[in-house]
């Protein structure tokens, strides 16, 4: 029989050799079930943590030398202890732009080897980098001796993905991936930093899972398209506030306010802004419907997102488009959408748990058959973010 009509691969644990240790620290990936970008610009999310990990395990060494090594990569990268150099545009710019912003901090971790292993997917929009940086600040400054919050690290993981990576993303996957909780989504205030981990198994949805079907179509956020829509989003909230004075961000920001000032902005700046202020109340919205354990309502607000990032922010591509329709027309599919940065990558599908096994086998049929490629999928549950585990460790070994 052929690949794609396999069932589905669920994540298994990942077991790093040599992880199982005091010295070993672990950061998942995560999908986000709505809530898109509209985290840099005062909005809500609602992401969850998925058991992806990185291992990030780190030694002290005599050498007066930071060293990072990846085992994905085959890779060395070495430091001196005053280097002060800009990024050389691989994967270890991620968790040496982690060193620098604690280094901008005061923060000199004694020299050490710092090794990275792993198995969250590449490229495929469920956060890979944000994973690697957590997982290394999480371990430099156990070697430092300093504790940071969950408000410190993520946001300074974000700092440098932007600084040194040259990657303008938002603060939401650093944040999932270091504050997120257990059988819950977490709706992030990208604002304020505040957070709440609603469950994700209430009424009729304990009997439904999240599926998670990569088109392998990939798109990086440090390419032009991600920052050229931050763009247009910012300058449509510059003139948003121009004209209300009181709006502190589009986080605040109704959709009459911008129809007020659709004639001084371009159509691009509508439409992104419309998009994230409709956005926000769909967030608002599915926190409602999960803690009411509403399914139905939650797959509709998915599939209400998918159009909004499809037609307003323009955000997604013909290959995931067809997996969220053929998605939604399959049995037992509640909703479909795009999810993360977007330009390919990942769709998060809402699937009653009785029919998973044949929506996966159907979604992947389809799929191949129009364009030749055979997705992964992956049937995820909410894990806990780097922080809850590190906290469920600390008497004993890192738990994997
Ligand atoms: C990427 C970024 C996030 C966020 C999403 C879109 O994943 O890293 O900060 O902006 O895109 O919601």
């Amino acid at each position: 029989m052929e690949n794609h009509l396999s069932t589905h691969t669920t994540p298994t644990p990942f077991v790093a050799a040599g992880s199982r240790t005091s010295h070993g620290f672990t950061a998942p990936a995560r999908v986000n079930l709505i809530g898109e970008h509209t985290d840099y610009t005062g909005g809500l999310v609602l992401p969850m943590a998925i058991p992806f990990y990185t291992v990030a395990s780190i030694e002290p060494t005599s050498e007066l030398r930071y060293t990072f090594h990846s085992d994905l990569f085959k890779q060395v990268r070495e430091l001196s202890l005053e280097d002060r150099s800009e990024g050389v545009g691989n994967w270890s710019d991620y968790p040496v732009g982690v060193l620098r912003e604690l280094q901008v901090l005061g923060i000199e971790p004694p020299p050490f080897d710092l090794r990275l292993t792993g198995n969250v997917p590449f490229g495929a929009g469920l956060s890979s980098s944000a994973s690697v940086e957590v997982a290394t600040a999480m371990a430099l400054l156990s070697h430092a001796g300093v504790a940071l919050t969950i408000e410190e690290i993520a946001p300074l993981c974000q700092r440098a993905e932007n600084a040194y990576v040259h990657s303008p993303c938002g603060i939401m996957d650093q944040f999932v991936i270091t504050a997120a909780k257990a059988g819950h989504a977490l709706l992030l205030d990208t604002r304020s930093l505040s957070y709440e981990h609603i469950p994700i198994n209430q009424g009729a949805l304990s009997e439904t899972c999240i599926v998670v079907c990569n088109s392998m179509v990939k798109h990086s956020i440090a390419s032009g398209d991600y920052g050229q829509r931050r763009r247009e989003l910012e300058a449509g909230q510059t003139i948003l506030r121009e004209a209300f004075p009181q709006l502190r961000d589009l986080g605040d920001a109704a959709v009459d306010q911008l129809e007020r000032c659709e004639g001084a902005m371009s159509a691009e700046s509508y439409k992104r802004c419309r998009h994230v202020i409709t956005e926000n109340t769909r967030v608002r919205e599915a926190k409602q419907a999960m803690l009411a354990g509403d399914a139905t309502l939650l797959g509709k607000l998915m599939l209400k997102a998918h159009a909004s990032e499809r037609d307003d922010f323009e955000c997604s591509c013909e290959e995931v488009d067809f997996l969220v329709d053929t998605a939604s027309k399959l049995e037992g599919c509640f909703g479909a959408r795009l999810t993360g940065g977007g330009f390919g990558g990942c769709t998060v599908n809402l699937v009653a748990r009785f029919n998973a096994d044949a929506f996966v086998s159907a979604l992947k049929s389809a799929y191949l058959q129009r364009y030749s490629i055979n997705p992964d999928t992956y049937i995820c549950e909410a894990v806990d973010g780097a922080v809850e585990r590190a906290k469920t460790a600390q008497n004993n070994e890192i738990a994997l």
